[in-house]
């Protein structure tokens, strides 16, 4: 890693943080916990709010974690799902 320019340790460490972030979305569905992921965010204000560029840190990946409201009418709205087949490749 030392070796490695400044550039590919940030992509590489933003990428890291998706194996937690399964790791977490699995456990919330689990235990029944609503969970959202989230790349499509302002990463500056994160940081801002947050004072990460302070402590050095940057935001790659949000999740939100909590219980739905009463109120969200959305929640019941059908489910997207598509097939495990339909979505992926076995390569031999
Ligand atoms: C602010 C915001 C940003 C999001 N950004 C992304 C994104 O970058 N990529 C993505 O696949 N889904 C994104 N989502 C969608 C959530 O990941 C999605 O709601 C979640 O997967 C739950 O889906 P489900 O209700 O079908 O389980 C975003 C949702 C919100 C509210």
């Amino acid at each position: 890693m030392n070796d490695r320019s400044i550039e590919d340790k940030q992509v590489w460490t933003a990428k890291q943080t998706y194996i937690p972030l399964s790791n977490a979305l699995a456990v919330c569905a689990e235990l029944k916990i609503d969970s959202t992921p989230m790349e499509g965010f302002d990463a500056d204000e994160y940081e801002r709010i947050l004072g990460l560029k302070e402590k050095g840190l940057k935001a790659a990946v949000i999740l939100a974690i909590g219980y739905r409201s009463d109120e969200d009418a959305t929640q019941h709205g059908n489910k997207v799902r598509k097939s495990v087949n339909s979505i992926s490749k076995v390569v031999e």
